[in-house]
């Protein structure tokens, strides 16, 4: 947090005066940004409102209203944000205020008077203060406003990104002024300098390597805009698993900017797939809404970083689709460093809408600028691939789809000749009618894993991936002793865990794998999604359930079974899961499915050492070929083993789950990243074995700054910072944040006896 982001006031208010200095803002409400006003709660499902519904083939609009549809937060309403701050500039100096995203409608005052304002909450934008700004005390409000019914997930509100008060020379360079571009070994740097009086200035532009040294710089005089090449002999290459990044650094009187860049070469071939490098990799990606799950919309590096990146890569996830906006700047950067491959897109919503106050209402008037503005802010990130103007538009059923379809890809193009422009089309064929299909350059299909032979034939040189695929839904540590669920709604407001459960006109994930590896020309997949995300409680549209089944991971970070599933597929570590827990009392005798997902291809199991037969993966076999199912296992409690088995029959991994005792334990894990830790604890029994059904209430004390309890339970309304929650499937999570050493104790009353465990983080 920069010292511009600390103490400001704010109020869930709006009023007139609000902006004026005049007013007393002592008894606002103390914060510090980024800020999200809702994320505290309460949970109701008054605070949903109404989603539109596009009905393509009778071309007909329903308004509906879906409890929970946007997570039962209060983030519909108005805002005020002010903020005091000092300043003396010096004639030959400039102000200028930096937002990388204020949710939504946000109108800024310095001192009194309107200084701009953007209405897309998703936007990055600068304004300059230097006209408006006195030395002296001085005045920042900031007004930002969330209409009802203008999401179909949690937007956050707020000052929920970074910000920024810049004070540079008036000759300065200019607000994502600084274009860094490769093509092979070769880089040029186009640099745009904010130039009142049109001067002649001199700017050094220095190219910086991995290890820090300087390796060319160019001088250049010039007023405004500024060119420089270099084309080292050697440069080494930027790729996942290897994310080498260099420098630029540009140099104009005392003001120095470093922007981050990599050398890669991407290659999308209708036919063989995608390349980078020439190396030939699919994309294993997941679609990420941007909400930080407990923390709400409010960004944080350590959270993105620990909470979202490392636990993707864990499992060997390779990209990310930034669904459905640009993202928070800082993503981008941790994707290079990282080495995630990015699919920034724009937009949920043209014209034609999905929500009734949604982008629709501004697409006309903005959505130029915001996409101009996304590109010139993200392009110089080596893990952004390609620009993605839209998500599911209604309007690739209608004519003036093409058009705009054009008139967007120009922009991206303009902005940015070097990457592709895609779309995710979730009707291709009416895309292809209406002309959207052939107007960008790499397909991306929703949910069609069944097509893609269809559409490679009719079009060889449409390069085609999955831009969403999936969409299956379960709740963590969630079991039935049926596999097959249709809908998957069940009475408690779950869904099973056994991943055979998916939305409308989605796929379980074996469809997909099916169908990339039937089909290999296909780049790869961006799974929705990669955490459970606050908003769209699919299969329930009815009831009020605050957050989605879709993610791999579950709402605080734990992972589901489908961690391993996807884990078998994308890593080369070895993986052997087994499900579902192994404590069925009252089915002594009776039958239970049990699943297993593994990188192995044969997997035997046994209950209490009696062999329930092996499976071997069997590609004919769809629900065979990606898991290892035995569909009727008889329950007898004790132990459940599966053994990974070579050609021979000989052992190579093993994995148990055993039947628990009675809870009698906490069991604290943590890990640390910058100054957040984060904590997962589980109830067991004696013998250290989780107890699946645990749902006591455990109580979490902490040194830190308690940000947020909770079990990752769909169902549950507990305000995330209030320092309890009843554990879901015997587990949950406390996220704190604390720059040193950090004591986490956790509390229960288990089996009529109150336990205490504590661990220490260090710093
Ligand atoms: C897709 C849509 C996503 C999400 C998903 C849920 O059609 O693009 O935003 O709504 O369905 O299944």
């Amino acid at each position: 947090m920069n010292s511009f982001e600390k103490d400001w006031r704010f109020t869930r208010n709006s009023g007139k005066g609000f902006e004026s200095a005049e007013l007393d803002d002592s008894s606002w409400e103390k914060i510090d940004i980024p800020h999200d006003w809702a994320i505290a709660g309460p949970f109701s499902p008054d605070h949903d409102s109404e989603v539109i519904v596009d009905d393509p083939i009778e071309h007909t609009r329903k308004v509906f209203s879906h409890p929970g549809c946007t997570g039962g937060l209060p983030h519909v309403g108005k805002g005020f944000y002010r903020k005091h701050f000092e300043l003396n500039l010096k004639p030959e100096q400039s102000a200028r205020v930096e937002f990388d995203g204020i949710m939504s409608h946000a109108e800024v005052y310095c001192n009194g008077r309107y200084v701009g304002g953007r209405p897309y909450g998703y936007s990055s934008f600068a304004l300059d203060l230097t006209p408006f700004v006195k030395n002296g005390t001085n005045l920042l409000a900031v007004s930002a406003e969330n209409p009802p019914g203008a999401s179909r997930w949690y937007p956050g509100a707020g000052i929920y990104r970074h910000a920024r008060l810049i004070v540079a020379g008036r000759i300065h360079i200019a607000y994502c002024g600084i274009r860094v571009r490769t093509e092979g070994n070769r880089v040029t740097v186009r640099t745009e300098i904010e130039n009142p009086s049109a001067r002649k200035v001199v700017l050094t532009t220095r190219l910086i390597d991995p290890d820090g040294n300087e390796i060319a710089s160019c001088q250049t005089s010039g007023d405004r805009l500024f060119h420089c090449e270099f084309i080292p002999d050697e440069v080494r290459r930027w790729q996942p698993g290897n994310p080498v990044l260099y420098k630029i650094v540009s140099i104009l009187g005392d003001e120095r900017h470093e922007t981050g860049f990599g050398f890669r070469d991407l290659t999308f071939d209708s036919r063989k797939g995608f390349f980078i490098n020439g190396i030939p990799m699919k994309f294993q990606g997941v679609c990420l809404h941007h909400d930080l799950g407990l923390a709400g919309a409010a960004v944080d590096r350590d959270i993105t970083r620990q909470r979202r990146l490392n636990q993707l890569a864990s499992i060997g996830c390779n990209a990310i689709r930034t669904a459905h906006n640009p993202p928070d700047p800082e993503l981008l950067d941790l994707c290079d460093e990282l080495g995630f491959l990015v699919i920034c897109e724009a937009f949920d919503e043209w014209k034609r809408p999905k929500t009734p106050r949604g982008y629709n209402l501004l697409f006309e008037e903005w959505s130029e600028r915001d996409l101009r503005d996304m590109i010139r802010r993200d392009a110089n990130h080596p893990s952004v691939i390609m620009w993605s103007i839209g998500n599911e538009i209604p309007e690739q059923y209608y004519p003036e789809g093409p058009e705009m379809t054009r008139r967007l890809c120009g922009i991206c193009h303009e902005e940015d000749p070097s990457r592709p422009v895609t779309a995710g089309l979730n009707n291709v064929d009416d895309s292809i009618t209406g002309g959207l299909f052939d107007a960008i350059d790499v397909k991306g299909f929703n949910y069609k894993p069944y097509i893609y032979a269809r559409y490679h034939a009719a079009f060889p040189d449409a390069p085609i991936y999955s831009s969403e695929s999936a969409s299956t839904v379960s709740s963590r540590g969630e079991y039935s002793d049926r596999l097959f669920e249709e809908s998957g709604r069940k009475d408690n407001l779950q869904v099973d865990s056994f991943d055979l459960c998916c939305a409308d006109s989605a796929t379980i994930p074996d469809h997909e794998f099916k169908g990339q590896d039937d089909n290999p020309f296909v780049m790869g997949e961006f799974v929705w999604t990669g955490f459970d995300y606050l908003g769209e409680p699919t299969p329930y549209h009815r009831e009020w359930v605050r957050s989605s089944f879709f993610g791999i991971f579950d709402l605080c970070g734990i992972p589901k079974d489908r961690a391993w599933l996807y884990r078998s597929r994308w890593s080369k570590q070895p993986t052997l899961h087994l499900m579902p827990h192994w404590n069925w009392q009252g089915f002594e005798g009776k039958e239970i499915p049990v699943q297993c997902y593994s990188s192995f291809k044969t997997v035997e199991l046994f209950v209490n050492g009696i062999s329930m037969g092996s499976r071997t993966r069997n590609p004919k076999k769809l629900l065979g070929a990606y898991r290892h199912v035995w569909s009727r296992v008889p329950y007898s409690p004790g132990e459940l083993k599966a053994v990974a088995l070579d050609e021979k029959g000989k052992a190579l991994a093993e994995t148990s789950v055993f039947t628990a005792g009675a809870p009698e334990q906490l069991q604290i894990d943590c890990e640390r990243c910058g100054n957040m830790v984060f904590a997962v604890v589980s109830v067991t029994d004696r013998n250290g074995n989780l107890c699946p059904h645990a749902s006591e209430r455990i109580d979490i004390e902490s040194n830190g700054k308690i940000l947020a309890v909770d079990a990752g339970d769909p169902g549950s309304a507990k305000p995330f910072p209030l320092p309890y929650v009843n554990a879901f499937h015997g587990k949950c999570a406390a996220w704190i944040r604390n720059p040193g050493k950090t004591l986490i104790l956790a509390k229960a009353v288990l089996n009529g006896k109150t336990v205490q465990t504590e661990i220490t983080a260090e710093a």
